[in-house]
């Protein structure tokens, strides 16, 4: 076992409990050590987003794995890094070029001033041309898109500071990936559809890993699904509307050809309210739901009870349906409404998952569902279920 340092993004609390919950399905061995808002994620309940750093780090004790598939696959993370134990013994640079790049990122306050000076004499022994590359915001630390176009990984190396640890970054968080799946999909709903980022949280917080079978009950354009199968996941989705379910397919069908997926699929164009009928048997399932209509400015109070109003019967019925098909875990979205007064308006949830025979899951002892996600320009809050059979 070795400690790593993983660089969270926007939602640290999300992104630490996806990562529990990647790990946990592939039963592998990982400790978590420490996290740097450490008084933060103890034991609190949490419902209003405690975390608001963007940036926040984690050190986890793993095995050697494929870093670079996993920083793929999750979406909270965005730099893995080795921790250092010697760094006079350590090889910061493994290419075969004289000219290289570097960077130091810093996650604390600690001085890196005579970090710097170790460096540069460092490169000056090994005869190694080396750039210093800064953050593009004029951060301590550089972005993932920063290392990605400086080609740190290949043709250099970052150096991440956090609580005092030294580690050399191993894996990075490809932004342009996200950009080019999302522009290069045949059907698009823009103001519909859930981004890569919220899908793959979802997917990794439902527990489900390659081979399983991933349900989707409102799968509109396909994109959860469509992660779910670069993931290597089989997927099934309804969709009651037929204009989604055919785009959704056809989304589909484009991904398995183009990136050569052996993923099995099945779309339906139903009704999820009623979906133990023909769906029989999933391992898991994610989903955003239908949210009620779609808000561009804060709701009145009135609108927000009609709203709550229109989608607790919805939610009940489809949940008690999950629960007969889904043997896992279900990771689910709702919503919850911000009046311009700063009141929040929700659904009684905790009812509906009783009365649905579930209950939430614990990923971490010491942070509890829900979890908000916050999407930036989101007139609406989003809070993040996980739910299993109680
Ligand atoms: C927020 S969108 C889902 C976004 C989607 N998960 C994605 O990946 O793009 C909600 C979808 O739920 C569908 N829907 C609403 N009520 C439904 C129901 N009772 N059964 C199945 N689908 C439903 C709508 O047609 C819409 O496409």
């Amino acid at each position: 076992m070795q400690d790593y340092i993983f660089i969270l993004g926007r939602d640290p609390e999300l992104s630490l409990l996806e990562l529990a919950s990647y790990f946990r399905a592939r039963n592998m061995d990982f400790q978590i050590k420490e996290t740097r808002e450490k008084q933060h994620f103890s034991g609190h309940q949490n419902a209003g987003g405690v975390l608001s750093e963007s940036e926040t780090a984690v050190l986890i004790s793993l095995p050697e794995l494929d870093f670079a598939k996993i920083i793929k696959d999750l979406a909270g993370t965005v730099k893995i890094a080795r921790v250092i134990t010697n760094l006079d013994e350590e090889e910061l640079y493994t290419g075969v070029s004289n000219k290289i790049k570097y960077a130091i990122s810093s996650y604390d306050d600690s001085d890196i001033d005579e970090l710097k000076e170790y460096l540069k004499k460092r490169m000056r022994q090994e005869k190694l041309k080396a750039v210093l590359k800064r953050s593009s915001r004029e951060e301590a630390f550089l972005m993932p898109s920063d290392v990605v176009r400086h080609k740190l990984m290949g043709e250099g190396f970052e150096i991440v500071v956090y609580n005092n640890v030294i580690a050399k970054t191993v894996a990075v968080f490809n932004p342009y990936e996200y950009e080019k799946r999302d522009k290069e999909r045949p059907l698009q709903r823009p103001l519909h559809m859930i981004s890569i980022r919220l899908a793959k949280m979802l997917i990794n917080l439902s527990g489900a890993k390659e081979k399983d079978v991933l349900l989707d009950p409102f799968c509109g354009y396909g994109i959860l699904l469509q992660e779910a199968m670069l993931m290597g996941l089989d997927v099934i989705g309804i969709d009651k509307s037929r204009e989604c379910s055919d785009a959704s397919r056809k989304n589909l069908e484009f991904t398995a050809k183009k990136y050569m997926l052996q993923s099995r699929l099945k779309i339906f164009n139903d009704d999820s309210r009623r979906l133990s009928r023909f769906v029989i048997k999933v391992n898991a399932a994610a989903t955003e739901p239908y949210m009620g209509p779609l808000l561009n400015k804060l709701p009145t109070k009135e609108n927000a009870l009609l709203a709550v109003k229109e989608l607790s019967p919805l939610y009940e019925d489809v949940l008690k349906e999950l629960s007969k098909s889904v043997s896992g875990n279900i990771a689910i979205i709702i919503p919850r409404f911000r009046l311009h007064t700063g009141e929040r308006i929700k659904l009684n949830f905790e009812r509906i998952i009783k009365e649905a025979g579930l209950k939430p899951v614990s990923i971490v002892p010491f942070m509890q569902f829900p979890v908000i996600y916050t999407a930036p320009d989101s007139k609406m809050e989003r809070e993040v279920w996980v739910l299993a059979k109680a």
